[in-house]
């Protein structure tokens, strides 16, 4: 049985993808300093799965714990690094934070790959490295723009320090570009917990609709958009987790041809904010209220996803709906506040 470490793995994306990789065959250890989740989430991994991860509470940006992680579990075969900072918002706020935590602790674990002889990468990349993109829809080979955000910007320079690493040794890597997680689990046991106001949108969508936030700010309908709202490439979180397992038996089963490959992850639908908001209202047949305000600084018009790369190459494809997504998101947050 091929053992993974999974960084970050009690987050949102890492504990759906935790949940795939077990359902797959994979043993799973996770490491998570609880920073943006909670202790809770292993339950859940377990009740559904029947099968306790091994977990380490840990702070990825101690060297000298990282090390002595890797020398305590010497046959790793593959990690999965999601462990990181994630508001852009707070990233403009503190830029430091976040390059000590997207920066440091990626380079210890990369360190760590090289001593301990662990091959096979994958990394939490964003499709917030193509900026306002020039074409639509957005490619691998669309070039990566000028960072918005120090949030933007740590991940363009992990790409660069994953790629410089593994051109001088027998590392190799998946970056994965995500567009936009939302959903959850179909048992509800596991989903998004954001900490305070949620800065997406569908976690402000569910928490409004539950009472707990009056009213859902539409930042802007004055975009060049069929109706003036953003549009974003939404994916299911659990298509998002099963890319990362396709993703590491290829790198587990040497058919990578290039020693840092990037996908984009996405289902190659753009669908607007109020369009989402519409969506919502359908399928629970509740009515959101909503308003619409000033656009919110930073936000780009219209951004989706080229997925032929992943569905050629990965052989991965979105198979969940925009609606599944929905309302999984939304029996999620009943389950979350006993409703
Ligand atoms: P999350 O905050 O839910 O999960 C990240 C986990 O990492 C948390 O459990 C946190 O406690 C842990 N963590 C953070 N710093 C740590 C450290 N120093 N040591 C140990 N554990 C640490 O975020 P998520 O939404 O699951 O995102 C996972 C990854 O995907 C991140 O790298 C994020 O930047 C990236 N990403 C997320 C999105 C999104 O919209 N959610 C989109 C694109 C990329
Ligand atoms: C989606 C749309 C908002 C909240 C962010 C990060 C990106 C990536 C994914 C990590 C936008 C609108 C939102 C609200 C709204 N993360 N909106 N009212 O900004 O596309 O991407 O998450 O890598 O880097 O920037 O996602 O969910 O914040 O917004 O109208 O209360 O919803 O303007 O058009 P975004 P989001």
């Amino acid at each position: 049985m091929k053992k993974i470490l999974v960084t970050g793995g009690l987050g949102y994306i890492g504990s759906h993808t935790v949940v795939e990789l077990q359902q797959s065959g994979f043993e799973v250890l996770i490491i998570d300093n609880l920073s943006n989740s909670s202790i809770n989430v292993l339950e859940g991994i377990t009740e559904i799965t029947k099968i306790a991860p091994q977990f380490e509470r840990l702070d990825l940006r101690i060297k000298q714990d990282v090390i002595s992680y890797f020398k305590e579990h010497s046959d790793i075969d593959g990690v999965i690094h999601f462990a990181a900072s994630k508001a852009v918002g707070e990233s403009v706020e503190n830029p430091l934070l976040y390059y000590e935590n997207n920066l440091n602790t990626l380079i210890f674990l990369l360190q760590e790959c090289n001593v301990r002889g662990i091959h096979n990468f994958i990394f939490s990349s964003s499709c917030t490295v193509y900026g306002e993109p020039d074409t639509l829809p957005i490619t691998e080979n669309a070039p990566v723009k000028e960072a918005m955000s120090p949030y933007g910007n740590t991940k363009q320079i992990s790409e660069e320090i994953i790629s410089d690493a593994c051109s001088v040794s027998d590392l190799r890597s998946i970056a994965l570009r995500y567009f936009n997680p939302i959903g959850a689990h179909e048992t509800a046991l596991i989903g998004e917990l954001p900490l305070g106001v949620p800065q997406n949108l569908v976690p402000f969508i569910t928490q409004t609709a539950a009472g707990i936030r009056e009213q859902l700010s539409v930042f802007g309908d004055d975009y060049d958009t069929p109706d003036g709202s953003c549009i974003r490439d939404y994916i299911h979180v659990v298509d998002l987790a099963k890319a990362h397992v396709v993703a590491m038996q290829r790198l587990l089963s040497d058919l990578n041809t290039d020693n840092s490959e990037v996908f984009n992850v996405g289902t190659g639908k753009g669908t607007s904010v109020l369009e989402v908001v519409h969506a919502f209202e359908k399928i629970t047949g509740k009515s959101l209220n909503y308003n619409i305000v000033e656009r919110r600084p930073g936000d780009v018009a219209s951004v989706y996803a080229h997925t032929r790369k992943a569905n050629d190459i990965l052989g991965w494809k979105a198979e969940r709906s925009l609606e599944d997504a929905l309302e999984s998101a939304w029996r999620w947050e009943q389950h979350v506040r006993g409703l």
